[in-house]
């Protein structure tokens, strides 16, 4: 028998339906509890406006908490055979409780319930992005106080330019992140909106009542309008992926410089052995190989919002098939985030950093923009005073006098610490405070 939830008495060829489900079994796992949650709300909001009695809200309510409690121990499974996470669950209704079960599915579409779905977990994915985000911001600004101190070269050009410090170089990382955040921020907010009762898109005959749904979710406000609410498939995910491919950009970054640090000929940083991987041929490798797989995996992720802009860009408005896939595309991305930033941070927790690097004579010429300045303090006009030390470098005659004195906002001796935490709790806030999406 078959078990497709539009099963019209014919039986569809295997191969077309092995097709067009394509990872959904899997994938649709990590919607299972939402899909229960939207079905809820859904069921609590039906009872509101008549369409089904309170004996069956009595039958149908704890059927689904147990079947929420067997997603909780892994238990749940999507049956070969089923389509997908919403008819497997409607599946086990009524199989449980006949014909009570098949009525849950009235005003609604699997369109917007797996709209409603994806708006949950995508809010739940950004929080747990945010808390790693997070973590990897408090370890950066640690660091950053901590080798406030020590100072290192800047480049421009990859030529050696002008004294820099490890500790703005961590703390430059993390303001980087509260960027980032600004996006993961807003990708919240537009995941944060309810497009359960658009149905297949255009919304239903039945008295819906919207509101309710949208307050036993826990979401910010309705997505009004049954088309735009549609039409949130694929947007929400793209600013999603904005969010995503930026918090990959900064640490991709992150892991190139600490890849070029912790080459010998720079040796500015240093990982326990434990941390490095060998070489199967050169005995005395220590490689930097968790940098590289983050660098090449961020890059990879730069590349989400380009994916499922072409997946996208010619699809007519309304539910189409293809949408499906940019579960394939968004799911695996998520975590492999999650890893990166987690793997980071734990790397960074065991980092040394080199004292003195500047010491060497390689990086003399890094303070000839500090003895110009010296100059212009005892009055010499800055351009005469460039020209004078830039004749001494021309004449080999430069001699540093490895002073250094940056103490405005934001540089080497007044980083702003302080500052960028406050900014970045002040972003974080809506994405950690539990109570803000709170289910009811
Ligand atoms: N697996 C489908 C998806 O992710 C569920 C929605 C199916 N809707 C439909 N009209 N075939 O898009």
């Amino acid at each position: 028998m078959s078990k497709q939830l539009w099963n019209k008495g014919f039986q569809p060829d295997r191969i077309i339906e092995e097709f067009t489900v394509g990872r959904d079994r899997e994938l649709d796992l990590r919607l299972a509890r939402y899909d229960v949650q939207g079905s809820m709300a859904h069921i609590r909001m039906l009872r509101s406006i008549g369409l089904l009695s309170q004996e069956e809200i009595d039958l149908l309510l704890p059927a689904l908490e147990d079947i929420a409690a067997s997603i909780e121990r892994g238990e749940f499974v999507i049956e070969p055979g089923v389509e997908d996470v919403h008819s497997q669950v409607e599946f086990l209704l009524t199989s449980r409780l006949g014909d009570v079960g098949k009525k849950i599915h009235s005003g609604r579409s699997r369109n917007d319930q797996v709209l409603v779905d994806l708006k949950l977990f995508f809010r739940d994915e950004l929080r747990n992005i945010a808390g790693a985000v997070d973590r990897l911001f408090k370890r950066l600004q640690m660091l950053s106080v901590e080798h406030k101190n020590k100072l290192m070269p800047g480049y421009t050009h990859m030529q050696v330019a002008m004294p820099s410090s490890f500790g703005l170089w961590f703390g430059a990382y993390a303001e980087a992140l509260t960027d980032d955040v600004q996006l993961l921020l807003a990708a919240y907010h537009i995941a944060n909106q309810n497009p359960l009762g658009s149905a297949a898109g255009y919304g239903s005959s039945f008295p819906l009542d919207r509101e309710m749904t949208t307050r036993l979710l826990g979401f910010e406000r309705p997505h009004y309008n049954v088309v735009a609410a549609q039409m949130s498939r694929g947007k929400t995910e793209r600013a999603v992926a904005m969010a995503v491919a930026a918090v990959a950009s900064t640490v991709g970054h992150m892991a190139m410089d600490l890849c070029m640090w912790m080459c010998p000929n720079f040796s500015f940083v240093t990982f326990p052995d434990e941390l490095t991987t060998g070489s199967s041929i050169m005995p005395h490798k220590k490689n930097p190989d968790v940098w590289e797989i983050m660098r090449g995996k961020c890059n990879r992720l730069q590349s989400l919002p380009n994916e499922l802009t072409i997946l996208t860009a010619n699809l007519p408005l309304g539910y189409n098939r293809d949408l499906q896939l940019m579960k394939d595309i968004m799911f695996p991305a998520t975590t492999e985030l999650i890893d990166c930033l987690d793997m980071a941070s734990y790397m960074l927790e065991h980092i040394t950093v080199k004292d003195d690097i500047l010491d060497d004579e390689r990086y003399d010429y890094i303070f000839t923009v500090e003895d110009v300045n010296r100059l212009v303090l005892q009055g010499v006009p800055f351009r005469d005073a460039y020209r004078q030390v830039g004749m001494e470098v021309q004449n080999h005659t430069y001699k540093p006098t490895r002073e250094i004195n940056h103490t405005h906002l934001g540089s080497i001796g007044n980083p702003a610490t302080e500052q960028v935490s406050a900014k970045m709790n002040e972003l974080l806030r809506p994405l950690t405070d539990s109570s803000v999406s709170g289910l009811e």
